[in-house]
C-alpha cells in the first residue's frame, strides 16, 4: 500500500498534459497496490500566497512562544509539511511556465523546504530530514529543452526536493508539445510509455 501526494499545477485543468499523464502513474500505482490512499492538491486552484516575511518569521520563533497571529501562520507550512510526511511517494506534474516551474508550485516549495522541519543546517552542509520518500516528476512543455541548459526545472526541482532529503527521484518528459499535432501526438505517446516503463519498475518494488 502506497501514500500518494499528487500534487498538479497546471491552468488547463483536464487539458493540462502534465496533470493527465501524472494521473495515469498515479492510477496505475493503485492499481498494482490496491489500498493505496491518494491525496491529491490543485495547486491552479487552490492557489497559496507567496511567503511574505511575517509567514517566515513566524517560523523562527519557538512554537510556545508565537501569539495567535504568529500561530496562524506557522500552521500553513506546518499543515504542509505534515502533510508531506504522512505520504510516502510524492507525485509532482509540472508545466514548463516562462522557463520555469509554475509560480504556484513554488509556494508549495517554500513552504515545505523549511529549515529545522524538513532539513537542518550543518557545518557539512543542509541534511535533509525527510525519509524514505519517492518522488515522480512529470514534466509537459511546449518546446524540447531536456538534457540541455534551457531546462532549468529538472535540476532546480532535484536540488531542492535532495536538500529535504527525497533523493530518488524519477523523471517522465512530455516535450515539444506546442510543436504542432504530430509532434505533439508522439511526444504524449512516449510520456505514456516511460510511465509504462516505471510502472514495470513499480511493479517490482
Ligand atoms: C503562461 C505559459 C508560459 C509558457 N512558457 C513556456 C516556456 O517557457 N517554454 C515552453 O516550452 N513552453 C511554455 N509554455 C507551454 C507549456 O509548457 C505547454 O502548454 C505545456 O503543455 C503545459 O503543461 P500542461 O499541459 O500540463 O498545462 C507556456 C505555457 C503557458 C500557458
Amino acid at each position: 500500500m502506497k501514500r500518494i501526494l499528487f500534487i498538479h499545477s497546471s491552468l488547463f485543468g483536464d487539458n493540462s498534459a502534465s496533470t493527465r499523464i501524472a494521473h495515469s502513474l498515479v492510477e496505475r500505482m493503485v492499481q498494482e497496490k490496491p489500498g493505496s490512499e491518494v491525496t491529491r492538491i490543485d495547486l491552479a486552484n487552490d492557489a497559496l500566497p507567496h511567503l511574505e516575511i511575517d509567514e517566515f518569521n513566524s517560523w523562527l520563533i519557538p512554537a510556545d512562544q508565537r501569539d495567535d497571529t504568529q500561530k496562524d501562520l506557522a500552521s500553513h507550512s506546518d499543515k504542509l509539511i505534515d502533510q508531506l510526511l504522512a505520504h510516502d511517494t510524492l507525485v509532482l506534474a509540472v508545466p514548463m511556465y516562462n522557463m520555469g516551474i509554475p509560480s504556484t508550485l513554488k509556494t508549495w516549495i517554500d513552504r515545505v523546504s523549511r529549515a529545522g522541519k524538513t532539513f537542518r543546517y550543518t557545518a557539512e552542509g543542509p541534511v535533509g530530514m525527510v525519509e524514505d520518500m519517492q518522488a515522480y516528476l512529470v514534466f509537459a512543455r511546449g518546446g524540447i529543452y531536456r538534457d540541455t541548459p534551457l531546462d532549468t526545472q529538472t535540476g532546480y526541482l532535484t536540488s531542492v526536493l535532495g536538500l529535504m532529503g527525497i533523493t530518488s527521484v524519477k523523471t517522465i518528459f512530455a516535450e515539444g508539445l506546442n510543436m504542432g499535432d504530430e509532434t505533439r501526438e508522439q511526444s504524449l505517446n512516449n510520456a505514456m510509455a516511460e510511465v509504462s516503463k516505471l510502472f514495470a519498475g513499480i511493479r517490482e518494488l
